[in-house]
């Protein structure tokens, strides 16, 4: 789960790097170019948005055509005298093993260079005249005046946006190998939002991923309030790792949330972070103080209460933590939130399936939802299989079943059978 997604589904051949055909098979003719001894171009300028594959095209043809690949790229200093030391050497030098130990250089985000690399788009053109050895530059902005001087002297290829279904296309490939199901909707979401940017696109998914064998629409909704939540993710981090009531205090003080907001999302993420039981307990017991308080300050109006709600809730979980080995897990998003961001309400829902079951034990909604259904729910944890054959039965959809069995606490019929066969 740790390694990135991005970097585990890098192409490794040019045929996994999706759209951009044009571009791309021009950008293999110009190597070719160079195998058979006459380069049309020193050079070539890759530009275009940001994750739409110029990078890994590079590395995947480097790899595919068994050349070795000498990178600058935005990280690392790129005044004149490097470029001439080590782009100059390596492009100057011929090939110690006749043609096997080719190189391809490439000079990454060369429109990122700053005022502290001064010289070097001078330095590049220059190096440029004399290379005897393919040289590549990226860029996403090629029309920046900087770069004037190299864009005559560098074979121009434009990197689009890509499209969607290339977007969904890939996202998909990525779910069929991590076993995840996925509704087309909730790709199509994905994709959509990306804007074509498939690096970002990967990362929502992995991102909505985590914990799940099955992602639908509802699990992809909140994504466009990401950026609004990624500072909460720094927060509990803060609040998890704290070794001092102050310290995880001070967290909260890091952002502008609600505290009832945070509440939830602390609230949420407390039984996976504290795995120990005897941490868990006590972390859960101060949870539950703070949610006293917590409503003695809304019905009393006791705003002065409202210290102890916080000071119970960050510093309370956080010396809870004593026997909980420390190891990275991932945050995950309050479900309670969640649900009400959903298209459709969880009583909608709930309703619509106590409908179903009513129309076939010929009882009304409400002894449906009051009696019955807690009973289903019941069998759905001691017996899953079986619950689920019953629910088909009162031809409940199966995002119906999905959400009972949700509301059950088994994660999905399908991912505790999956996971025990592959161990
Ligand atoms: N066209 C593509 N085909 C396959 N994977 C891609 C493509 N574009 C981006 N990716 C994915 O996104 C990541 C970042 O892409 P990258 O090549 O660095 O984009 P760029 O250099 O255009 O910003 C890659 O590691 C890969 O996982
Ligand atoms: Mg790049």
């Amino acid at each position: 789960m740790s390694i990135p997604w991005i970097i585990k589904y890098r192409p490794k051949r040019i045929e996994e790097v999706v759209g951009n055909e044009e571009s791309k098979k021009k950008f293999i003719e110009w190597l070719e170019s160079w195998v058979k001894g006459k380069p049309t171009y020193k050079a070539t300028l890759l530009y275009g948005p940001a994750g739409v594959g110029k990078t890994s095209l590079v590395e995947a043809a480097a790899r595919t055509y068994g050349y070795d690949l000498v990178e600058l790229n935005a990280s690392d200093q790129r005044g004149e005298s490097i470029i001439k030391r080590i782009v100059g050497v390596a492009a100057s030098q011929g090939t110690l093993m006749g043609s096997m130990s080719r190189r391809i250089i490439l000079l990454d985000e060369v429109d990122g260079m700053s005022e502290e690399d001064k010289g070097g788009v001078k330095a590049i053109v220059e190096v440029l005249e004399k290379t005897r050895q393919p040289i590549v530059l990226t860029a996403n902005d090629a029309w920046d005046p900087k770069l004037a001087p190299l864009r005559s002297v560098c074979l121009m290829l434009e990197f689009k946006r890509l499209k969607q279904w290339e977007v969904v296309k890939k996202l998909r490939e990525i779910c069929l190998r991590e076993g995840i199901e996925v509704d087309k909707e909730a790709l199509e979401f994905i994709a959509k939002r990306s804007e074509g940017d498939l690096r970002s696109a990967i990362n929502d998914l992995q991102t909505v991923s985590q914990g799940r064998r099955r992602i639908t629409i509802d699990d992809v909704k909140w994504l466009p309030y990401r950026n609004r939540i990624e500072p909460i993710f720094d927060v509990l981090s803060m609040i998890f790792n704290a070794k001092t009531v102050a310290t995880a205090r001070r967290a909260l003080s890091l952002i502008d949330v609600d505290p009832d907001m945070m509440f939830e999302w602390i609230y949420e993420n407390t039984p996976s972070q504290l795995t120990d039981p005897r941490d868990l307990a006590i972390a859960m017991e101060n949870l539950a103080k703070a949610d006293l308080f917590r409503s003695r300050v809304k019905l009393l109006q006791r705003w002065e209460l409202l210290s102890f709600v916080t000071e119970l809730m960050t510093g309370g979980v956080a010396v809870a933590k004593e026997a909980t080995k420390s190891k990275w897990t991932p945050f995950h998003f309050p479900e309670r939130i969640k649900f009400l961001s959903s298209i459709k309400s969880e009583r909608e829902v709930m309703n619509s399936i106590a409908s179903k079951i009513a129309s076939r034990c010929l009882t009304s909604r409400r002894t449906a939802l009051s009696d019955i259904i807690p009973y289903i729910l019941f069998i759905l944890r001691s017996n899953p299989d079986y619950g689920v054959k019953l629910l088909k039965s009162y031809d409940l959809t199966s995002s119906e079943i999905e959400f009972l069995l949700g509301k059950a606490g088994v994660a999905s019929i399908e991912a505790p059978r999956k996971r025990s066969r592959s161990t």
